[in-house]
């Protein structure tokens, strides 16, 4: 009895590890979609205060292409409320606010210097797209959950996918053609590394879809330094498609390599050796900008997909994966900081509760957090 029962664990244990199954991220994802499901069947975890996460109450992200037409609607429109929304930041903190999804700009450009290229890097965005996907219901009547921009759904090209067609039903196109030169250029951060910025098909305003209108009070700060970050500076959404990092980055073998990374470290170092800044990078304009780049409503479909990528990574070996971080508090640790730790207290300002314990998101179904990837 004994060693079958020892038998059957080291079988479910190989399961979720994904040694039984191919390492296709198919199969991967295959794994994920089972024990998460289990997870939040027999969900033993509940916050204090907090409801415990169920079937019932769990939001469920799907792909930008499994909405249906009316769900796709119904999150543009809210997505539309939020640049329509009174700003909550102070004027003494972002002057320069003027609606809702300001706020969202402001604190990422405030923590830029932490979470990128660093240990905050992955559950900080964990969190911040969270907050955006409850503004969204919480502000703007949204019903549904964050929608995701799987980039390896096969098209013609990566900007050819219906997320950018241009209709009703997508977030516009590329921007109107401006011309302009590829640059070379430094990051204004401590350690000031050297990035070649390329130049795209587009560079001016979107000229199409739902956000034509939509104005973005923040930034200009990067590439064109146009601003400092906070202070007034209307403008429309810009963009400048640009197909070549993308090509090499934001596909299925990308993913896997991704995927058969062994430690948080590797994986986030993985993550910003190219398939962070290709999907910043195949957008570019707004995208481009690594302090101001949420006023482009992509950051959120992009930082979905970054978010499930984890999520699945996390759920093939929950016990090793869930509480696992690396590297330090700071870019590329300069200036020198402590080891990020899952006790580490994330900033978010005026976004959802503000300071959030790193151990208390790591789970997305953690009676904190409530959903999971379909
Ligand atoms: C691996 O799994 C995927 C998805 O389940 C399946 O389509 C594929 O045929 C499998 N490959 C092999 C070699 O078993
Ligand atoms: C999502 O849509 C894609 C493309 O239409 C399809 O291949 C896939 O099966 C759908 N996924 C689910 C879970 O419905
Ligand atoms: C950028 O730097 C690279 C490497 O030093 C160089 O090959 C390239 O010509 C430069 N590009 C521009 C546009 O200055
Ligand atoms: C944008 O504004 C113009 C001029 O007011 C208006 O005609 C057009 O319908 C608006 N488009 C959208 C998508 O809101
Ligand atoms: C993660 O750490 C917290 C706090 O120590 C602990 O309660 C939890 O059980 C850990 N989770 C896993 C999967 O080890
Ligand atoms: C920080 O992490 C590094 C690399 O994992 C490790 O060698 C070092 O001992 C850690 N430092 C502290 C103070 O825990
Ligand atoms: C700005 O960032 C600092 C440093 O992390 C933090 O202490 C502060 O709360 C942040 N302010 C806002 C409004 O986000």
């Amino acid at each position: 009895m004994r060693s079958i029962t020892l038998l059957s664990g080291l079988f479910l244990a190989l399961a979720r590890q994904g040694i039984c199954q191919n390492q296709t991220f198919d199969g991967l994802a295959k794994v994920y979609h089972e024990s998460s499901l289990l997870r939040v069947q027999n969900n033993p975890y509940r916050r204090d205060g907090q409801p415990a996460c169920t079937e019932e109450n769990i939001r469920v992200r799907r792909s930008w292409v499994n909405l249906t037409f009316d769900e796709r609607a119904e999150y543009i429109a809210a997505v539309k409320c939020l640049y329509e929304t009174p700003p909550l930041s102070p004027e003494s903190f972002a002057p320069g606010a003027r609606h809702h999804a300001d706020d969202f700009t402001a604190c990422h450009y405030n923590q830029t210097e932490y979470i990128h290229f660093s240990g905050w890097l992955i559950p900080w965005h964990r969190y911040f797209v969270w907050s955006y996907e409850s503004s969204l219901r919480d502000f703007c009547g949204y019903t549904g959950a964050l929608p995701y921009w799987d980039w390896t759904e096969q098209y013609e090209s990566h900007t050819q996918h219906p997320l950018f067609d241009g209709s009703e039903y997508s977030l516009g196109g590329n921007g109107e053609y401006v011309p302009h030169e590829p640059q070379n250029l430094t990051i204004p951060v401590p350690s000031k590394p050297l990035v070649f910025f390329p130049a795209g098909s587009g560079g001016g305003c979107i000229t199409d879809g739902p956000f034509v209108n939509v104005t973005s009070n923040l930034g200009p700060h990067f590439p064109v330094q146009e601003t400092t970050g906070l202070e007034y500076n209307p403008h429309c959404l810009k963009r400048d498609f640009f197909e070549t990092l993308s090509q090499q980055f934001l596909t299925t073998a990308s993913v896997e390599n991704l995927m058969s990374q062994n430690s948080i470290g590797d994986f986030r170092q993985v993550l910003d050796a190219g398939i962070h800044f290709a999907g910043h990078g195949t957008v570019l304009g707004g995208m481009s900008d690594l302090w101001m780049s949420p006023e482009d409503p992509v950051f959120f479909f992009h930082h979905g997909q970054i978010d499930r990528l984890w999520s699945i990574w996390q759920e093939q070996d929950l016990a090793a994966r869930m509480n696992q971080t690396s590297d330090t508090q700071t870019w590329d640790n300069v200036p020198a900081s402590p080891n990020a730790t899952v006790f580490d207290i994330l900033d978010y300002g005026v976004i959802g509760d503000g300071r959030v314990e790193m151990v208390d998101i790591v789970d997305t179904m953690g009676g904190f957090l409530c959903y999971r990837y379909e």
